[in-house]
């Protein structure tokens, strides 16, 4: 019986089979009903019992390689059966489709090469932010309206201690004011949350990039001179600025910068309502309060910052008129920035 339960195992090892029928005789042979292992199974039962453990060893050993043999064959003849059935063999093969850095990552990049080029570093924070530092320490007082400016996702709410998916990277300038002495020239790019339904012109989250300038004698004209020269390198030579009386809890004086139409060149246009500009930027000075709030002597330094969304650049640069399409993963529009 051993040298039988032997020769089978060899030749199971040996078989091949280049057809499911092949394969069919090969498993009714072995495991069919009045195949070989059943034979010996049934053999098996007048075995000498000191002799029961090897050979009934054996005999699992034996299936199990059956088993498996049958198994490996099938899978191999049904994978190489579609391919011969299904498949066109003189198709060319697919193009290598090479994927590309996303707008806002594009944009963004630009905008920080610009600011690194004038000596600004970079600095980030978490998006998950304290009541502190998302509004307090930006001068905006507790139960404050300018709070209701910036429609808040709260994460807990508890009064001074809320935490909240930041609304602004303003929330960065605090942590950097908190822990450098001035000099200070840094920009902070990062995404932020506001609570307002989805349309063409606003989103859930959008992506920021902030700046902060504090030092000694720090004016409004070097804010200017400053913005000026970001705007020639961002949107050509010839671009000219034109700063409009804001508010913002955080700056004293505050502006908004406009720059003129890039599409027109300032004629008007439908892309400007005709007016020749178009919004970019929040800015101004940092209160005095804000600089105090974070241990910086107002007696002695003075700062400016600002604040622009990468959309609005992306969408001005490369006019994309629907916010959404930047979180869509659409490859029809992602390709087009490759
Ligand atoms: N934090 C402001 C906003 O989110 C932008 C801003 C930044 C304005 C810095 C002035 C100075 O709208």
């Amino acid at each position: 019986m051993k040298l039988k339960i032997d020769q089978l195992l060899e030749e199971t090892q040996c078989f091949q089979a280049s057809t499911m029928d092949e394969l069919e005789q090969f498993r009714v042979k072995m495991l069919g009903k009045k195949g070989e292992l059943n034979d010996l199974f049934e053999a098996f039962k007048t075995v000498a019992n000191e002799e029961k453990r090897e050979i009934g060893q054996k005999l699992n050993v034996l299936k199990n390689a059956v088993q498996e043999k049958i198994d490996v064959i099938k899978n191999s003849l049904e994978t190489t059966e579609t391919v011969s059935e299904n498949t066109d063999l003189t198709r060319p093969v697919n193009d290598f489709v090479s994927g590309s850095r996303h707008p806002i990552a594009l944009v963004r990049k630009e905008i920080l090469d610009i600011f690194s080029r004038m000596g600004y570093v970079v600095a980030e924070g978490p998006e998950i932010e304290d009541d502190w530092h998302n509004f307090t320490a930006l001068n905006f007082p507790p139960e404050h309206p300018a709070r209701d400016m910036q429609d808040t996702f709260f994460v807990e709410k508890n009064g001074v201690n809320d935490i909240a998916l930041r609304t602004h990277t303003s929330s960065v300038q605090v942590r950097v004011m908190e822990i450098q002495k001035p000099p200070i020239r840094a920009v902070f790019p990062g995404r932020v949350y506001r609570n307002e339904a989805i349309s063409v012109r606003s989103h859930v989250f959008f992506h920021q990039v902030e700046g902060l300038y504090i030092d000694k004698n720090v004016s409004f004209a070097d804010l200017r001179e400053t913005l000026l020269y970001f705007a020639k390198e961002m949107f050509g030579e010839e671009t000219k600025i034109r700063l409009r009386p804001s508010f913002f809890p955080f700056t004293e004086p505050s502006a908004e910068m406009d720059i003129s139409c890039n599409l027109c060149g300032g004629t008007g246009c439908p892309f400007c309502k005709h007016t020749g500009w178009v919004e970019i930027l929040g800015c101004g000075m940092v209160d005095p309060n804000v600089l105090e709030n974070c241990g910086i002597d107002s007696n002695v330094y003075s700062g400016f910052a600002f604040g622009m969304g990468i959309e609005r650049m992306t969408n001005l640069k490369y006019t994309v008129k629907d916010l959404r399409l930047f979180s869509e993963n659409d490859l029809r529009f992602l390709s087009q920035f490759s």
